[in-house]
């Protein structure tokens, strides 16, 4: 579940991006899919056209859709939406290999736990994040693997980066924490020269210490904004991304390679709750999926 407005979607509207589940119908232009196939992907970003899969029945783009392969499950298919989109398409955006460190502040979040992964898989050779929930600590260590956890709320986040990273800051710094006072921290843990990601600029002030600890840094600013491939410059791209991304996703999944982490399976009844419960930065680790019957 993400809970931001991306799209300014005009309210009321039903909410939701990641779906998973049987199609029932098809456009007659549609030659990939049919009914009776099981698929998964990434709703419409405007949701008043009959997306959002808070809902039993949802209306999808067929370009943002996949079939869903045996070996994964709807409810890990589920996840692979807009967080595994949005640290594909930042990671993307940057070289790495074993060489490369990268700092991710919140690899607890939805998110964040698909980052670190994914930066894994493609070779990166240092890992650091943060968090501060002891069972969040626990999972990043024991299940992900990840040696080097900093507790965001105890310990001084750019001392202790700078300490992993010999004094120079990580090559990669991608912070999906859309917080300010994150935002002026990790900036001070780039590498001079290195990259900055976020998910996008929408709360970051061009006055603000962030920007001035990038431009000090000579750091490179990078948005990963799945939004810019439905809503903007790059519809061209929307299908390649979106389908090659998921695509990619499923069988690092089905290769144990990408593990999902599902905290809560909730009915659709629950789903108003589970979003408070979201917003206010209770709702655990990684991903809560709403399970909904087709009656
Ligand atoms: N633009 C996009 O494409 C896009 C895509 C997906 C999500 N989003 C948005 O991005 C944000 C993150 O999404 P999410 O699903 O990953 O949220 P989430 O699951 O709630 O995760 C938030 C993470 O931030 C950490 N955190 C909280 N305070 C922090 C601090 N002061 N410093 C460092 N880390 C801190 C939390 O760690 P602890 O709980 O362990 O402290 C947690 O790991 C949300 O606002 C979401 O709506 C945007």
């Amino acid at each position: 579940m993400a809970v931001v407005n991306f799209s300014n979607t005009i309210l009321p509207a039903v909410t939701g991006y990641d779906i998973s589940g049987e199609v029932v119908a098809v456009g007659k232009a549609i030659k990939d899919l049919k009914v009776g196939d099981e698929a998964f992907g990434f709703l419409s970003m405007n949701s008043s056209g009959g997306g959002g899969a808070f809902q039993q029945y949802s209306v999808a783009d067929a370009d943002r859709i996949v079939k869903k392969p045996q070996g994964l499950s709807h409810t890990d298919a589920s996840t692979l939406g807009i967080g595994f989109l949005s640290a594909m398409d930042g990671l993307r955006q940057v070289k790495i290999n074993s060489s490369t460190s990268i700092f991710v502040p919140g690899g607890s979040g939805g998110v964040g736990h698909f980052i670190i992964q994914v930066a894994r898989i493609l070779g990166a050779g240092q890992i650091i994040t943060s968090a501060s929930k002891e069972e969040g600590i626990n999972i990043l260590k024991e299940l992900y693997k990840i040696k080097d956890v900093i507790n965001h709320a105890t310990e001084n986040v750019v001392d202790r980066v700078l300490e992993l990273t010999g004094g120079q800051g990580a090559d990669i710094v991608f912070d999906t924490t859309y917080l300010e006072s994150s935002y002026a921290k990790s900036t001070l843990t780039v590498k001079r020269g290195g990259s900055w990601l976020i998910l996008n600029r929408r709360i970051l002030d061009k006055d603000s210490q962030a920007m001035k600890n990038v431009e000090q840094r000579g750091a490179n600013l990078i948005q990963a904004d799945v939004s810019r491939y439905t809503l903007g410059p790059e519809k061209a791209q929307v299908k390649s991304f979106f389908q090659e991304s998921l695509v990619q996703g499923a069988k690092w999944v089905e290769e144990g390679k990408l593990k999902p982490y599902v905290n809560k399976i909730i009915k659709l009844e629950e789903v108003e709750s589970a979003l408070e419960q979201l917003t206010q930065g209770k709702a655990g680790f990684g991903k809560v999926v709403a399970e909904i019957s087709p009656n």
